[in-house]
């Protein structure tokens, strides 16, 4: 079972996950993330870092997913492990197609026809929504911010990922990220575990 988490920058994503481990340990998941699970991920933090020509950084993530999928995914879900990941395909769908606009004809379609095939879709997305100005101040608290973290890319980013709701209702569970932490994590633990039981309840003999 394979289960992603993804949203804009500053969703509190990161503290999510971290709360995840804690409250889903009974069913030993695999944390994992996207980019930067495999060595191939530096190559991508080192692409974000030096604002390279965009067409390379979106191919070095796709890189990274490839490796990502090969090293991690791919064998933890023949050992049927239940695996979450911190970002994963959407982000590429969603980001790149912004920083791919006018660089390519129809980015989106170019990225998706890119994971066709040979990418695992996952199982459950929760989607982490927030007002972009309210991203905006929780990243104003961090330093080194990355050049994805902008007002406009940002609220286009965030417009992908919510089209991409409307378009999968089944597979993405939107999440109000406004919300009292606590009250996020056990939401979403609760989805993960319900997830988890139906679809070993659908593979029952
Ligand atoms: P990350 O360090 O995971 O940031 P965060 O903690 O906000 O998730 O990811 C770095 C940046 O890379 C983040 O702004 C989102 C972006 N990103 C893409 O543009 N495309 C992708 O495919 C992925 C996985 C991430």
């Amino acid at each position: 079972m394979l289960i992603t988490i993804e949203g804009i920058d500053g969703t509190g994503k990161s503290t999510l996950i971290e709360s995840l481990k804690g409250e889903l340990a009974d069913l030993s998941p695999v944390f994992t993330r996207e980019p930067g699970a495999t060595w191939v991920g530096e190559s991508v933090r080192r692409a974000i870092a030096e604002q390279i020509d965009p067409v390379t950084e979106a191919t070095l993530f796709v890189a990274d997913h490839a490796a990502h999928l090969a090293t991690v995914i791919r064998p933890a879900l023949a050992e049927r492990r239940l695996v979450i990941s911190d970002r994963y395909t959407d982000s590429r769908f969603a980001y790149q197609a912004v920083t791919l606009d006018g660089i390519v004809p129809q980015p989106e379609e170019w990225l998706r026809a890119m994971h066709n095939s040979w990418s695992i879709v996952p199982d459950k997305t929760f989607l982490l929504v927030i007002a972009v100005d309210a991203a905006l101040a929780r990243l104003a608290e961090k330093s080194g911010r990355e050049h994805f973290e902008r007002r406009d890319v940002l609220e286009k980013v965030q417009g992908n990922y919510l089209r991409f709701a409307q378009e999968e209702p089944t597979r993405f569970v939107c999440v109000d990220a406004q919300k009292e932490r606590k009250e996020i994590t056990r939401f979403v633990a609760d989805a993960i575990r319900f997830t988890v039981q139906s679809s070993r309840s659908r593979h029952r003999p």
